[in-house]
C-alpha cells in the first residue's frame, strides 16, 4: 500500500464528518490526525506521507466521530487552564466556556494568599487542577459523587503532582449533603462549579444526549436540582467576601440570581456570557453579614 498525503486524508475525513453533522469537521479531522500521528495540530504538514496503518487508524477514528462520539472521548485528552487532563467515556469532557469561569475565579482570589478553593462537581478534576496549577499556594478541594469521575480526577491529580503541581484533595461527596466538607464551613475563599444543568427530557446533540454520563449532564426536571444544592453548599462554605461562580444553561442566567438572592447570603451577583456570547455563568460574593 502506498503512503497517502495527509491533506488527502484530511479532505476525506472532513467530508465524512460534515456529512454526519459534526459542527467543526476540519478542526476535528486535524485533531484526530494529530492524535494518530503523535504531533501537534499546528505542526501538521499537508504533504506529509501517511503510512497505510496510520491512515487506517485515522479513518477508524473519523468513523467513530461521525457516530458523534465526543472528540475528547476519542483522543482521551482535554485541555483547560493551560493543562492537559485525561478523560474517558465515563466522564464529562471539559468545555471551552469553562475557561472563562476558571479565569474569573482565579482573578477573584488574585490578592488572597494561600486561598482555599473548592471545585464542586469536578468530573475529570480539570477545574480544580487548573486552579492548583495557576496557584501553587492554594489548598484545592475537588468533589464529585460519581465513582468513574472520581477515578479519573484522582488519576489526573496524580499526574499533575508528578509534573510538579501542588497536590489537590479529591473527595467523594454529594453537593446536596449538608455536611459535605463541613470542616471547611466559613473558610473557603472561592467555590467554582460546573454542575449538570440540563432539564430532563431536553433534546441534545448526540455528543451530550447519548455519549456523556447522564449524571454529568442532566440536573433534574427543571435542570436546577444540582445548582440549588451548589448555592446552599457555597453559602455554608464561603467566608464573608468569598467568591462563587456557577456555570449554567442559557435560560438559567435569569433564574440563578433569584436562587442566590433567596438565600439572603450573597451580593454583587452578575451574569456572564461565554466566548460565543451565550449566557453561561453567574458570579457572586458571600455577604459579610447574613
Ligand atoms: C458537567 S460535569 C462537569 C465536570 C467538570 N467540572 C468540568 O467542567 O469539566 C458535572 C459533574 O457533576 C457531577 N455531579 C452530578 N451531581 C452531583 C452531585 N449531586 N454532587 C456532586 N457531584 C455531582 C457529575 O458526576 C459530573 O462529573
Amino acid at each position: 500500500m502506498v503512503d497517502q498525503p495527509l491533506e488527502e486524508l484530511l479532505r476525506d475525513a472532513e467530508r465524512v464528518l460534515a456529512d454526519s453533522g459534526v459542527w467543526s469537521p476540519r478542526e476535528d479531522a486535524e485533531t484526530l490526525a494529530a492524535h494518530v500521528l503523535g504531533l501537534r495540530e499546528s505542526t501538521l504538514e499537508p504533504r506529509l506521507p501517511i503510512p497505510a496503518a496510520a491512515a487506517g487508524e485515522l479513518r477508524a477514528l473519523v468513523a467513530r466521530r461521525a457516530g458523534r462520539i465526543p472528540l475528547g472521548h476519542l483522543t482521551g485528552r482535554a485541555r483547560l487552564g493551560g493543562i492537559d487532563v485525561t478523560v474517558n467515556e465515563h466522564v464529562f469532557v471539559p468545555r471551552f466556556p469553562t475557561e472563562l469561569l476558571l479565569a474569573w475565579g482565579l482573578s477573584a482570589v488574585e490578592k488572597t494568599e494561600a486561598p482555599v478553593v473548592v471545585d464542586l462537581c469536578t468530573g475529570s478534576g480539570a477545574v480544580a487542577l487548573a486552579v492548583g496549577h495557576a496557584r501553587p499556594d492554594a489548598a484545592v478541594h475537588a468533589v464529585d459523587l460519581d465513582e468513574a469521575a472520581l477515578a479519573c480526577a484522582r488519576g489526573n491529580a496524580a499526574a499533575r503532582e508528578r509534573d510538579g503541581d501542588t497536590p489537590i484533595t479529591v473527595h467523594r461527596g454529594d453537593v446536596a449533603d449538608s455536611a459535605l466538607l463541613a470542616g471547611l464551613d466559613g473558610r473557603v475563599d472561592l467555590v467554582l462549579a460546573n454542575p449538570p444543568y440540563v432539564p430532563l427530557g431536553t433534546r441534545l446533540l448526540p455528543e451530550w444526549g447519548e455519549h456523556h454520563p447522564r449524571t454529568a449532564v442532566f440536573g433534574g426536571a427543571d435542570g436546577l436540582e444540582v445548582i440549588r444544592a451548589v448555592v446552599d453548599c457555597a453559602a455554608r462554605m464561603l467566608r464573608p467576601g468569598g467568591a462563587l461562580a456557577i456555570e449554567h444553561g442559557d435560560a438559567q442566567i435569569d433564574v440563578v440570581p433569584g436562587l442566590l438572592h433567596a438565600t439572603g447570603q450573597f451580593s454583587g451577583t452578575e451574569g456572564h456570557h461565554d466566548q460565543e456570547n451565550r449566557p453561561r455563568y453567574t458570579t457572586t460574593f458571600r455577604k459579610a453579614q447574613a
